[in-house]
Formats: C-alpha cells, structure tokens, sequence
C-alpha cells in the first residue's frame, strides 16, 4: 500500500512543507492560482521556488523542462533557485535531462520520501539505468525523408547523443553517398556524463554495417538516402521507428505534405511496421496566433494518412520539435572547415546552464519512449 502522504495532492503539499520545515526552512504556501511554483522557501537571503509533481508514474521530460522555462522567465527570475519534487521518480530520459544540465542551473529535482527528501543524485537511480538494458536484440531508428536538407544528418547525430545521455551505446549507420555524418562525427562521439563515465556513439560506413559490428549497441540509428532505392533493403525492413524530418513554413506545408505522402508509400513498401514519427525541425515560433494557423493546415495535411495508418504519428510542433539554433547550424559548418577532420563532437554544448538543442533532442527522445514503448529497452 502507499504511504499516506501520496494520497492525494494536497497530503502531498503538507508532506514536503514538513519536510521542507523540518530542513530549516521558511516554507510558504503560493497563491492556489499561481502557475509556475506550489511552494516558496526561504533561508537567510536564499529565496527558492518549489514546484510539486503528484503524479503515479515517473515524471516525464516535458514537464521538467517547463519548470526550467519558468525559472529562466522573468517571473522565475526573481528565484535564486528552485525544486522540482514528486512523489515516484524520474523517466530515464529526465534523468537524462537533468544530469545533462549544468552545476550552475537552478533546478534541484527530488523525490519526497517518508521522513525526508531525496535528491536524484542518490546512488540508487543509476543503477537502475544500467541493469536494466539487458534484451538482446537492437532497436533501429531511421531517419528518412525523400528530401534533402531538412535535417537527417543533424537529427541522426543528436538523436544518437540524446539515447547515449541516457547510458545507452549507440551504433550510428551513414546510408547517404553524401557521407556528412563519417565527415562530420566520423571517429565517433564520447558522451560523458556528469559522472565522468560515459557511452559511446560509433560511426558505420553503411556499405560496412553487419549486426555483429555493433555488438554493444542496444540501439542502430540510420541516417537514410533521400533516394529509398540507395538504402538497403534489409536494413528498411528492420526500422522500428523511422523519423521523418519536416519544416514548417507558411509556404512549404503543402509542398512539404506531398513530400510526406511519397515518403510513407515509399516506407509502407518496404516496412508495414516501423512507427513512423513526423517532426517539425528548424522551429521558430511565429507567435501563437500564427502558430495556430500552421498546427491546423500541418495537422490537416496529413488526416488520410493518420486515418490508415495507426503507426503513423504526426508531432505537435509545440509538444516536440527541433528548435532553429546557431549552435545545430555551426555544427554542420564543420565540414567546411574542417572537412578532413571528423569534430567528435555534438552541439550539446551548455549557454548559461542550458542547451537548447539538448533539451529538443531529449525531448524526442522521451516522447518516442512514451507514444511507442521504447521501453522494452528498459525493463
Ligand atoms: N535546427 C536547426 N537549426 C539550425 N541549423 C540546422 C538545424 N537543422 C539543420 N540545420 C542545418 O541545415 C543544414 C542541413 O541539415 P542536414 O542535417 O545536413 O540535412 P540532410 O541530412 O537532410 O540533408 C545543415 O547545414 C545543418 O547544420
Ligand atoms: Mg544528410
């Protein structure tokens, strides 16, 4: 049975207010209407704002990063820090998340125990995340779209950096002729943790790819041609989840919608059972009024399909999407600078305690985990 505490949101409320009391702090209870924090505390000259999570399962990415967004707005601004409390645990791709932020952020995560508070940086959570990937077979991810210059490349790599953040090995398979991601990450990446461990993300040549080559990886991410007939055939078959990049411009959505439609009758060929999932990438928000017009015609664009096919997902823009950012456009700079010298690195890089393309791509990451299981990773 639960203890008492989680009975309920406000049992919930009380139980860290005491937990809070008993640490020596002020605790204050914010307005019932206040968005953003439940609780604020106070020491001395510290002031913290703590936003309380009551929930059964784990908190998930998304609901993590709109605390930080708070805190990072003007109204959070006035905080010198704040705690993200709940009541089970954290999902592995917030785990993910919150050691990939800096020492210097102001969140705090914890979870509410019986007689007090426990940080997530307690040993027992990073166990979990090792012992747990011990299925035998690969997930394989493909990034496709029969277009080019939408952002296979930079997806691939990322996608491959987010899974790695979450203690996963990651074999990264170059199908495209154009070999951008063997210029670009050729030697392959090492993605350290805050721990000082760290996984690695190994680059295959796809002419050179056999399952064998990659024995560690739990996960296989292709980074496609846009031309279907160049990517083998046995490799398409095996797609699990297939990502298919799109933008989302006023003037693109119906060209954009034609391309889609070619890219799914050209997947479905090969593969009836990938989950395929399109994203927005090169995001920049327009306003909501805007904002609003694009989701409705981009959503429209593709009822037939959704009506079809029950595999086929179309992500809300506003849900997940990959941001514009200089730090994704100067990482495929490059290969112009440097075209005889693979980087090794990602554009995970922090600015002020965060780093937006980290944030979109473990947000995709997580979101995937959710609408497709790729909890069978994981126990
Ligand atoms: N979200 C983004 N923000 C800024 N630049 C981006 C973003 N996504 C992709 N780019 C840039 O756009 C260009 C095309 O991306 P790329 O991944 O090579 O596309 P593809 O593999 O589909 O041809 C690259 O120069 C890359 O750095
Ligand atoms: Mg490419």
């Amino acid at each position: 049975m639960e203890p008492a505490y989680i009975k309920d949101y406000s049992h919930f409320k009380q139980h860290v207010a005491t937990l809070l009391h008993k640490a020596g702090w002020t605790v204050i209870t914010a307005k019932s209407n206040q968005p953003g924090y439940d609780l604020v505390v106070k020491k001395g000259n510290l002031v913290g704002a703590v936003h309380l999570k009551w929930l059964r399962n784990n908190v998930a990415a998304p609901q993590l990063l709109k605390f930080a967004n708070f805190l990072d707005s003007d109204e959070g601004k006035i905080f010198n820090f704040g705690l993200f409390i709940t009541t089970k645990g954290f999902s592995g791709p917030a785990l993910a998340l919150i050691r990939s932020w800096g020492k210097d952020t102001k969140i705090r995560c914890g979870i509410a125990k019986e007689n007090k508070l426990v940080g997530i940086d307690s040993a027992d959570y990073e166990d979990k995340v090792h012992h747990n990937s011990i299925k035998p077979d690969k997930i394989y991810f493909g990034i496709f779209t029969c277009k080019g210059g939408v952002g296979k490349t930079t997806i691939a790599g990322h996608l491959a950096g987010a899974f790695a953040l979450q203690g996963f090995n990651v074999a990264l398979v170059d199908l495209d002729p154009e070999q951008n991601l063997q210029k670009l990450v050729g030697d392959g990446v090492f993605v350290p943790n805050s721990r000082g461990m760290g996984t690695t993300i190994e680059v295959f040549d796809g002419r050179d790819w056999h399952e064998d080559s990659a024995r560690d990886c739990k996960i296989v991410i292709c980074d496609c041609s846009p031309a279907i007939e160049r990517n083998p055939t046995h490799l398409l078959e095996k797609f699990h989840y297939c990502i298919i990049p799109t933008t989302l411009n006023p003037l693109g959505i119906n060209k954009h919608g034609k391309v889609i439609r070619d890219t799914v009758t050209e997947i479905r060929f090969i593969n009836k059972n990938a989950h395929l999932f399109v994203l927005v990438n090169n995001f920049k928000n327009p306003g909501v009024q805007k904002l609003n017009l694009l989701k409705k015609v981009y959503f429209e664009t593709y009822q037939d399909i959704l009506k079809t096919d029950d595999k086929f997902h179309c992500i809300d823009p506003t849900e997940v999407c990959i941001r514009t950012s200089e730090q994704l456009y100067y990482w495929g700079i490059h290969i112009l600078e440097n075209p005889e010298n693979p980087s090794s690195r990602l554009a995970f890089d922090l600015i002020g305690g965060r780093c937006y393309p980290r944030d979109d791509f473990i947000n995709l990451a997580d979101y995937i985990e959710r609408k497709a299981g790729i909890g069978i990773l994981r126990d």
